[in-house]
């Protein structure tokens, strides 16, 4: 959420004015490209009487009540919301969207908001940036006067430029709102985001008279300071104590020919200093491992912000050169071949400008982004293992089109990991649960259908086992039918056992499993579900659920227009039935996606 107010006294006929926006997850940003510190610092250098602040949608208000009673007092705000998955909401956004889109009867309350939304999303998939859509209409349908058109950013090309280009049209806006009219001297003058200069600049001293400007004054003589200090060799080194001494003192001498660097008597000499080796290592082993081990993204194609950080501190002017010119709007097209498609990671695209060094606080700040959390949905069930969370993970493994091997860094991390059944010194990582909404009928009896190709399976597999444990307890199950899909019986039929022990115990009624590479030619699950449509249909006209679990770019849409089929055909509808049937399926939580 972002924070933007300027004082009564700027803008009094606006009251206390506030530029509010959401972040969709804290994080999110930076891997995306969308930084909410940068906008925010970029809208203070633009507004200089106001006040700016960021903060995550989930801290603005503590109850739903407050959503209502702050809104109501905001005068700007820009909302930034990612959607996923199945076009829904981020963790820390999804009380607000929810309290939002339910509370549609206040009629027109938000008349004091202007607002603007940018979404993060990708077109891949179905419900593209649906949460930044239907937020956006439902400001303006609550009285809230949009002052940009909702942005979509669309991360199967670059949300980077997209926010950059939603910008463009944001700041003239906000230039009517929050600039006064005395105002133009800083309204003309267009705003390029800073690099922040964290770096000390050595400064060689043949080049000190020459090399800038700002080092030399007026006069001529080379001027040195805290910030621009002088490269000097030490000249001479000498003991000062004794051998007997237990302790040390000693003489040196900074040769300072030639560099124009000027003392007198009483003066004082700054040095920056090295750390010694050991301390060095010893911090190394302390945080830069660990920062790059936990926190950093290396394998994430860089943003083209890292590129000008990069640039920034590159020493060769060539290649600080290109650099620039891949993050400029000239360079979009290689940029978009020599980064995106070619998959060219944060650290190729480093060992490609060797003389790119960056100190390492620019290198975590805006450089690398964070290293994210990787969801995988739980497979298995508390009542069978109470005290285990159960992962199915497909390794990421593949050569990208440099010819580099990709490895998936949390599933790798999980092949590689000591189970604690081998070893005393396993290994750990911090986890934690986020909760979904793709559960079993409350009604054990409802007929299930479950569509899981692959890792698309692991949630069922938790289905499965929390029936079992129903079963146990002497509860009666109605009928669950499994559509599964892999290549070969013998080569990834995983869990291949347990299901078949589910169908002898009685847990599940049906296994129906689609080999893709087993007949002549390939048959998916969704093959197989149209072999049972009528089936289906009686089981669906019953009040059963539907469940898909897996890829969502292929597999889900796929499977979703083979249920539209089956509907239509099976349920004799025409087209527009046909949808308005299965969207009530949906909106009913009867057809339940859990898809990536
Ligand atoms: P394939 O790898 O032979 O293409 C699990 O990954 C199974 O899902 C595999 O058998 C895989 O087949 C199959 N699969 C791939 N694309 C699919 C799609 N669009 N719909 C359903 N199954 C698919």
């Amino acid at each position: 959420l972002l924070l933007l107010t300027t004082s009564l006294a700027v803008l009094p006929e606006l009251g206390a004015l506030l530029l509010l926006a959401t972040l969709g997850k804290i994080g999110f940003d930076s891997t995306l490209g969308v930084d909410m510190q940068a906008l925010a610092e970029e809208a203070k250098a633009r507004y200089d009487k106001a006040v700016f602040k960021v903060v995550d949608l989930e801290d603005y208000a503590a109850e739903d009540e407050e959503y209502e009673e702050k809104l109501k007092k905001e005068s700007i705000a820009l909302f930034f919301l990612a959607s996923y998955g199945d076009g829904e909401p981020t963790d820390n956004a999804a009380r607000f969207y929810k309290w939002f889109s339910e509370g549609n009867e206040k009629g027109e309350w938000l008349n004091n908001l202007r607002f603007g939304v940018f979404g993060l999303g990708n077109r891949q998939y179905e419900h593209f940036n649906k949460v930044g859509k239907v937020v956006d209409q439902l400001l303006a349908e609550q009285g809230g006067k949009r002052i940009v058109p909702v942005g979509l950013g669309d991360d199967d090309q670059c949300i980077e430029d997209d926010f950059n280009a939603w910008k463009e049209l944001l700041w003239p806006e906000l230039d009517k709102l929050l600039r006064q009219e005395d105002d133009s001297s800083t309204a003309t003058t267009s705003y390029t985001a800073a690099i922040p200069e964290y770096r000390v600049v050595f400064v060689k001293p043949e080049d000190a008279m020459h090399i800038n400007k700002s080092f030399t004054l007026s006069n001529g003589h080379a001027v040195y300071d805290i910030q621009h200090p002088c490269r000097a060799n030490v000249a001479v080194r000498r003991e000062l104590h004794t051998p007997a001494s237990d302790r040390s003192c000693i003489h040196l001498e900074f040769d300072i020919t030639g560099t124009g660097l000027k003392y007198e008597t009483g003066d004082h000499v700054g040095v920056y200093a090295e750390n010694c080796i050991e301390t060095v290592e010893e911090a190394e082993k302390l945080l830069v491992r660990t920062a790059l081990t936990r926190y950093a993204d290396l394998l994430n194609l860089p943003k083209k912000s890292a590129l000008l950080a990069l640039a920034a501190h590159a020493s060769d002017s060539k290649e600080a050169e290109r650099l620039r010119h891949l993050a400029s709007p000239a360079g979009k097209e290689e940029y978009s071949q020599w980064i995106v498609t070619s998959q060219r990671s944060l650290l190729e695209v480093m060992s490609e400008f060797p003389s790119a060094k960056p100190p390492l606080g620019v290198f975590f700040a805006a450089i690398c982004p964070r290293l994210q959390p990787r969801y995988y949905s739980i497979s298995s069930s508390p009542k069978i293992a109470p005290t285990r969370i159960h992962v199915t993970c497909a390794l990421v493994y593949g050569p990208t089109p440099t010819g580099r091997i990709h490895k998936g860094v949390c599933s790798t991390w999980m092949k590689h990991s000591t189970p604690l059944e081998e070893s005393q010194e396993c290994s750990w990582a911090p986890i934690f649960v986020r909760q979904s909404n793709f559960k079993l009928p409350a009604d054990p009896t409802v007929p299930i259908i479950m569509i899981g190709p692959g890792t698309g399976l692991a949630p069922f597999r938790g289905f499965l086992q929390e029936r079992l444990g129903l079963k146990e307890a002497g509860v009666e199950l109605g009928h669950a039918i499994l559509f599964f899909g892999c290549r070969n019986r013998k080569m990834d039929f995983i869990y291949g056992d347990e299901l078949n022990n589910f169908v002898d115990s009685g847990v599940l009624s049906e296994l129906i499993v689609a080999f893709s590479h087993e007949g002549p030619t390939k048959e998916y699950a969704q093959h197989k579900m149209a072999q049972k449509a009528a089936e289906l249909w009686s089981l669906i006209s019953q009040g059963g659920y539907i469940y898909v679990c897996g890829d969502a770019k292929g597999m889900a849409r796929d499977v979703h227009r083979t249920l539209h089929t089956i509907v239509q055909e099976q349920g004799s509808m025409d087209n527009s039935k046909t949808e308005s049937y299965v969207k009530s399926l949906q909106m009913e939580g009867r057809y339940l996606r859990d898809v990536w």
